[in-house]
């Protein structure tokens, strides 16, 4: 599926250009705490500078529920992109989005100059395309802003939902391309799924089965090994009649995860799960804990045990391809760590391998070990880039134009 880039866009001088991106950054009092995704989009932002447009920035941020709510402004995101690009993000402090503020700041825009919307979901309309008469009008009014030319969608994060501002204003602009960001993305996860160089080794974590029961699903269908570690490994435990102890479990995701042992056996898949575990007593860093194989009741599992590591690492060596969703332990604290350090360093030290990191947690993971400068590619979608390994279309990508 090749869809229109920014690179396939010409004559943009002059013109004014509607550009999605996902600015949904963490925030706290006001401070932006990660970056990445500003970082993202800046190769998109600035090639549309240097083209000569008048660039036009929209986001959602957080969940406003169809009000203005201060502490979810994008103001400080125009601040931080200011910062980036070497050049003033005006800011249309408008709590309407597309008002007479907006608008004027839109018509007053000089070639190569940019500026930034209000977030997009201070309009309730934002989340209900398709569902209400009210939000098509807003996706015209979102068009109107570049005179229903030309609309760049670069939020990769947010592909995975049919909004407004990235699925509806390409019913009213000209011409619908897909950002640098979100081709990068495309490129990374989609080559991984489709067309992997093997051995492709998966490694699925985090707490919840439930969260990623469509993941492993597909995966099994295209991975050669799949390793399985963090909260959701006591579920598959469990499954496989192993003592798990106070440890997480979804009880009635016990039945799917029979099947999807049964699923690897039939695909001669390898699906790996812990062999031993750092249990501990209390849902803290300073708590009792030991090394073990069955976990007695009363403690729970944090993390993978070294055995465990030994046979991850292992699992890993050769492997050319490599998606990591998801931490293998509660890698927040020191003394639970140990698992998603070890096999994230496993998974960067490999040579001539794509090693890609998607998912909000492992993304953390990964930087706040310092590995992230030694990954191929780290995604800046969770829930996107979850949907993406589930084989599922993305809404926003589909809905560029297709050359
Ligand atoms: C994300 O952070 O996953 C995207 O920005 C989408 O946000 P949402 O889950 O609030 O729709």
């Amino acid at each position: 599926m090749n869809k229109k880039s920014v690179e396939q866009l010409t004559n943009l001088k002059g013109k004014k250009v509607l550009v999605r991106c996902d600015f949904n950054v963490p925030l706290k009092d006001g401070v932006i705490q990660n970056e990445n995704r500003i970082i993202g989009a800046l190769p998109t932002i600035k090639a549309l500078v240097k083209k000569g447009a008048k660039v036009i920035l929209c986001s959602h941020l957080g969940k406003p529920k169809g009000e203005p709510v201060p502490e979810l402004s994008l103001a400080p995101v125009a601040v931080s992109l200011s910062k980036h690009i070497g050049q003033t993000v005006k800011f249309a402090d408008d709590p309407t989005v597309t008002g007479k503020v907006t608008q004027d700041m839109a018509k007053d825009l000089k070639d190569g100059e940019v500026m930034l919307l209000q977030n997009t979901r201070y309009r309730a309309e934002e989340t209900k395309y398709g569902k209400d008469e009210k939000a098509t009008e807003y996706a015209k009014e979102l068009a109107a802003l570049c005179d229903d030319e030309i609309f760049v969608n670069d939020a990769f994060g947010t592909a995975h939902r049919a909004h407004c501002s990235n699925v509806g204003v390409t019913k009213f602009c000209k011409e619908n391309a897909v950002g640098y960001l979100m081709e990068k993305e495309i490129q990374f996860l989609g080559n991984a799924v489709e067309n992997p160089v093997r051995p492709f080794v998966a490694i699925l974590g985090g707490a919840k089965v439930s969260d990623k029961i469509g993941v492993i699903n597909n995966l099994l269908e295209k991975v050669d090994t799949l390793i399985i570690g963090g909260g959701m490994a006591y579920t598959f435990l469990k499954a496989q009649g192993k003592e798990i102890g106070n440890s997480l479990l979804e009880a009635d995701k016990v039945d799917y995860a029979l099947d999807m042992i049964k699923k690897a056996e039939d695909k001669g898949v390898k699906l790996l799960l812990p062999i031993d575990n750092v249990i501990g007593k209390e849902f803290k860093n300073d708590t009792e804990f030991k090394i073990v194989t069955s976990i007695e009741p009363g403690w729970s599992g944090f993390d993978i045990g070294p055995k465990t590591i030994e046979l991850f690492k292992d699992a890993l060596k050769g492997a050319k391809t490599v998606v990591w969703n998801g931490p293998m332990g509660v890698f927040e604290f020191e003394n639970f760590a140990k698992g998603t350090l070890e096999v994230g360093k496993a998974v960067a030290e490999l040579k001539d391998a794509t090693t890609i990191v998607g998912g909000g947690d492992s993304v953390n993971a990964v930087k706040r070990l310092g590995l992230a400068d030694k990954m191929s590619h780290i995604s800046t979608g969770g829930g996107a880039s979850l949907e993406y390994l589930e084989g599922k279309e993305l809404p926003g990508v589909m809905a560029a134009d297709t050359i």
